[in-house]
């Protein structure tokens, strides 16, 4: 038994990073596997506040080995730039990161094509991307001809595919309206260079992470897998096509990672108390008046990668449900408590409105999912701050009833509860033991 997942089950931003940094010790190994810096995991150890977005969360932990497996794009810079900011802080990043040789690079061209193409309008709205050449990257993993991986990096063949590849992506780009500047960053001798200083500084990691993975496995170690965005934001599970890249539910995990099903035995499903949203895309429960604001003010509710404001409403059951059960969630972790400590009266979305019939199921088509009305029930708010709550009988009565609603409608039980960022803000309920976390 070795495995524990965990998943973001909404649009993300679900404090994912919080939780893995509290549970590393318990683990050997910490596993990105998907994604790439359009995450921003945070996470808080003391006064020190660290935000990620390539590298695992669970590197504050000297004595944890932390893994980028093949399903990750990474955009070397960008990746660079956080080892040296974690480096300066006294963190031994180099010795406790592996990364995958498989893994496909962000180029500075899929910056470019990610910034032309968020432009366009999908049914009439923007994806919204992070602008971080996600999915440009994704598009030339599947395709193939394009694609630069890791290993690119430290072959002989290195100079000349670079050379090739950014030759071919400036034709392309130039069709798709990239700029005369924007062309001239990615001349083929400066990506020549670029490539021959990430290669430099990238060899000491650049590892065969599903052979050291497997070792693991089969040597009785633990893994804990860390999900980057949620699981609505699935490519192909989730609220298509306002998505993110890559398989971001709970089934992502073996193939980003490169294991198989036998090593995973607990997933915890990571939700917020209520929903957020960055970027565009249907959002049946979202709240676009006063209370919407509350929640974004009191859960300081603005991207850690983009800084853009989230979009706030109440919990979406009918979503959470769908993701949960999709993504096998052995125990939930109920996030932000905190935040809904300051209300008198809350809402829960049990149920959708659509073309005049109550449905459970989350609409496969966005047009369908927009037309979705929230079927609302309304909650007694607690109205008394949980902050300094340790411990479930720490929980007013409101507070107890509002989770236990939650497990009824979800269908599995809250193992964690947050009240804070702090990691000491966390409360381990009497469920968690029977996923290895009590
Ligand atoms: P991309 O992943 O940058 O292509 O963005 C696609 C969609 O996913 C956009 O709506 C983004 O706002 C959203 N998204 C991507 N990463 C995250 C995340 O880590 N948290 C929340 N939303 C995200």
């Amino acid at each position: 038994m070795s495995g524990t997942c965990v998943i973001g089950l909404q649009w993300g931003d679900e404090a994912k990073g919080k939780l893995v940094d509290l549970l590393a010790p318990r683990f050997d190994c910490v596993i990105r596997y998907q994604g790439g810096a359009n995450a921003g995991h945070t996470v808080v150890a003391g006064d020190e506040v660290y935000k990620l977005h390539h590298i695992p969360s669970g590197i504050l932990h000297s004595d944890v080995q932390n893994f980028i497996t093949p399903g990750v794009v990474i955009n070397p810079t960008t990746m660079l730039e956080e080892i040296d900011g974690l480096s300066a802080r006294g963190i031994n990043v180099v010795e406790n990161l592996k990364v995958s040789e498989r893994a496909h690079l962000v180029m500075p061209w899929h910056m470019i094509e990610d910034a032309t193409i968020n432009k366009v309008s999908v049914r009439g709205e923007s994806i919204g991307t992070t602008n971080r050449g996600i999915g440009p990257c994704y598009r030339d993993k599947v395709g193939r001809t394009h694609a630069i991986r890791m290993i690119d990096l430290i072959e002989a063949s290195r100079d000349e595919r670079i050379a090739t590849v950014s030759e071919q992506k400036t034709v392309l780009l130039r069709q798709l309206g990239a700029t005369d500047e924007e062309l001239a960053s990615i001349a083929p001798e400066k990506m020549v260079a670029l490539a021959a200083s990430w290669a430099e500084r990238l060899a000491p990691m650049i590892s065969d992470t599903t052979d050291l993975i497997l070792d693991a496995a089969e040597a009785n170690q633990t893994l804990l897998f860390e999900g980057a965005q949620g699981a609505l934001l699935d490519i192909d599970h989730g609220t298509y096509p306002f998505v993110t890249s890559s398989n971001s539910s709970g089934v992502g995990v073996c193939a980003g990672a490169g294991v198989p099903p036998k090593w995973i035995d607990h997933v915890l499903g990571v939700c917020k108390a209520y929903s957020t949203r960055v970027g565009g895309g249907p959002f049946p429960s979202e709240l676009n008046d006063e209370t919407g604001d509350k929640i974004r003010k009191l859960g300081n509710e603005f991207g850690t990668t983009t800084g853009r404001p989230r979009r706030c409403g109440w919990f979406d059951a009918v979503a959470v449900r769908y993701t949960a059960r999709l993504s096998g969630v052995t125990r939930l972790a109920l996030m932000m408590m905190d935040v809904l400590a300051h209300f008198e009266e809350l809402k829960v979305c049990v149920a959708y409105e659509l073309d005049g019939k109550e449905i459970h199921h989350v609409p496969a088509h966005a047009d369908q999912l927009r037309r979705c009305k929230p079927i609302l029930e309304t909650i007694p708010g607690w109205n008394s701050p949980v902050d300094d709550a340790r411990s479930m009988s720490d929980f007013p009565a409101g507070a107890l009833a509002y989770v236990k609603r939650i497990e009824e409608l979800v269908g599995v039980p809250v193992g964690i509860l947050s009240v804070g960022p702090d990691r000491s803000q966390t409360i381990f309920t009497d469920k968690a033991a029977a996923m290895g976390l009590a």
